[in-house]
């Protein structure tokens, strides 16, 4: 079988956003009265806004303590601290060897997509000067359920036209590697601390067109379908 496309999430692989998102959050919760650090952050990583939300107000036992009302109004305000931050994110601001992956994906003749929960996408792709760089992203607003969910990683096959099976997903968070195994493509990680992907790379200055082709390729060779 061929590899048909490569699908990317965004926060953590394209760019890296996470101490934005967590600096966002701190602020808020410290507001509610709930004290958050980077471990519990790291939980919260590919986790959509009202998701990580619930999931720090029962971190601080306050699940119970804001209305529907006020949850979407410190959600709303997490929000406004973020994209204010996100005026400092620049073309710069890529990860190492992001350029030239998807450059050299791009000849191989290989379809790139993109699968973040992130509203704030089409912000930060156009931020970083990423407009057009890839064929397909997936519209997080459409999805109604955050990664581990794989919704978000099929509607990324769809709208490229390839069968999950051809196709690799590349994630630096834990919900978006089991994401990625539950929409039956191959998984690639970012980053220490993460199970279960097919192929675990410390970070992206090791993720090359080289690398993925060579890890595709070995994937299927006929030897491993006997
Ligand atoms: C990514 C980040 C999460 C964030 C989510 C939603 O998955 O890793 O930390 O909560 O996007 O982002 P948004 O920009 O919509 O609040
Ligand atoms: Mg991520």
């Amino acid at each position: 079988m061929n590899l048909k496309a490569v699908i990317f999430d965004l926060d953590g692989v394209i760019t890296d956003t996470a101490h934005l998102h967590f600096r966002a959050w701190r602020t808020v919760a410290g507001e509610a009265g709930i004290d958050i650090d980077e471990t519990f952050n790291a939980g919260l990583k590919g986790i959509s806004r009202m998701e990580s939300l619930r999931r720090i107000l029962c971190h601080g036992g306050k699940e119970n303590a804001f209305d529907n009302e006020q949850q979407q109004a410190l959600a709303q305000r997490k929000n406004t601290l973020y994209v204010q931050s996100l005026a400092s994110l620049t073309r710069d601001a890529l990860l190492p060897g992001i350029r030239q992956l998807l450059h050299d994906i791009r000849l191989a003749n290989v379809k790139t997509g993109l699968a973040s929960v992130s509203l704030n996408a089409p912000r930060i792709l156009s931020a970083l000067d990423m407009g057009a760089a890839f064929d397909f992203c997936a519209d997080a607003a459409q999805i109604a359920r955050s990664k581990p969910d794989p919704a978000i990683f099929l509607a990324a096959c769809q709208g490229l036209g390839v069968r999950p099976q051809e196709a690799i997903g590349i994630e630096d968070a834990q919900a978006g590697i089991d994401a990625i195994n539950a929409a039956g493509m191959l998984s690639v990680g970012i980053g220490d601390d993460l199970r279960h992907a097919d192929l675990q790379l410390s970070s992206t200055t090791e993720l090359t067109w080289r690398c993925l082709s060579g890890f595709w390729v070995d994937k299927h060779q006929p030897d491993r379908a006997r």
